[in-house]
């Protein structure tokens, strides 16, 4: 089986464009590949945050990737970033060969460097040359992401192909697998659902904090609706329908809403009731599971276990051939 690898930070809950646009897939893909997921809490620390909360947000991803359905330890492996060492020393090695312009052109150092202009750290800068480590201790050749990270897995390329004409071949060059659902937009309608806009709901969220949210999320914008009147495809509730809603639904709300047949407050109704049901089983699962975290402990220490010994093979080989040994 070909070795799969993907991670996700720990910045906050996940969220429903983290749940339609990685979790989902990677629940899919566990049974083709010989999958590793990781919890990245080494790039979570490139933006401002809280030290006091990085354990509970580590546990909390654990448990909404197993209560969604991730079989680790059976069917993948899962684990968290900095159990691993190594994934920091091969960082260092890959940032010898990576070239720094290479680094200076990547999207997202370039907004995050706008949205966090107080805290625009080396880490930010180096952040794929640590992603690239994460794929390449593993030889991962297949990586799953959304539409926001195949930048990063584009240079991912590069630099095992640097590494890989300096030193002999050793690290294959990664492809991403983009999920379908490439780029849930958040709930003011005109981003990308992300904790650091705070526009998401999360998959854990309560009913009426799903309602609350949806109650008063941008349908579709006033400029759009004036050049294409009446296009519910212009809409993101619309589109949000289309992952959570049954086909009548959908048809439901096209009809209604070209028509003008239903309001906006019922369309949303209906949709909230699909998420809340849609993720209540897992909610009430990872709930269980963060009560007693000692299940989610062993599967992390698992993961951490089996993903130490394939990066120690790694590791001899890169630094055997590095000239280190
Ligand atoms: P992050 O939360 O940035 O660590 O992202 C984890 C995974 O979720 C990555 O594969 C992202 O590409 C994916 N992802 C994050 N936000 C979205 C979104 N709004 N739509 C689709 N995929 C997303
Ligand atoms: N940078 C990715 C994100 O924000 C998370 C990540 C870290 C990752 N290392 C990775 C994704 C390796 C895929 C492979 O979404």
């Amino acid at each position: 089986m070909k070795r799969l690898f993907s991670g996700m930070q720990p910045t906050g809950s996940p969220h429903i464009g983290n749940y339609l646009g990685a979790i989902e897939n990677w629940i899919k893909l566990q049974d083709e590949y010989d999958a590793l997921f990781c919890i990245v809490d080494l790039h979570s620390l490139t933006i401002d945050y809280d030290p006091a909360q990085v354990q509970e947000r580590i546990y909390e991803m654990a448990a909404v990737l197993i209560a969604a359905g991730l079989e680790a330890p059976e069917k993948c492996s899962l684990f968290v970033q900095s159990h691993v060492k190594e994934h920091a020393e091969l960082a260092w090695l890959l940032s010898t060969v990576t070239p720094i312009s290479e680094l200076y052109r990547m999207t997202q150092f370039k907004s995050k460097s706008d949205t966090h202009k107080k805290n625009i750290n080396a880490g930010l800068l180096t952040y794929p040359v640590l992603q690239t480590a994460d794929i390449a201790l593993y030889k991962g050749e297949v990586v799953p992401v959304g539409e926001d990270q195949v930048q990063h897995i584009e240079l991912a390329r590069i630099i095992c192909r640097k590494f890989n004409n300096r030193y002999g071949e050793i690290l294959p060059e990664p492809q991403e697998k983009v999920s379908p659902a490439k780029r849930i937009m958040g709930l003011d309608g005109n981003a990308k659902m992300s904790k650091s806009l705070n526009n998401q709901i999360d998959v854990i969220e309560e009913p009426e904090a799903i309602w609350e949210k949806l109650r008063v999320a941008m349908t579709d914008p006033a400029r759009q609706r004036r050049k294409d009147p009446g296009n519910p495809f212009v809409c993101n509730i619309h589109t949000l329908h289309t992952y959570f809603s049954t086909d009548e639904q959908i048809e439901w709300v096209r009809e209604g809403c070209t028509t003008a047949g239903i309001g906006c407050f019922e369309c949303k109704r209906v949709l909230a009731d699909n998420i809340d049901q849609r993720f209540a089983p897992i909610r009430e699962k990872a709930r269980e599971l963060l009560k007693d975290k000692t299940e989610l402990k062993r599967i992390l220490d698992a993961g951490a276990k089996r993903a130490s010994e394939i990066a120690a093979e790694t590791m001899d080989e890169v630094y055997r051939a590095m000239g280190l040994r």
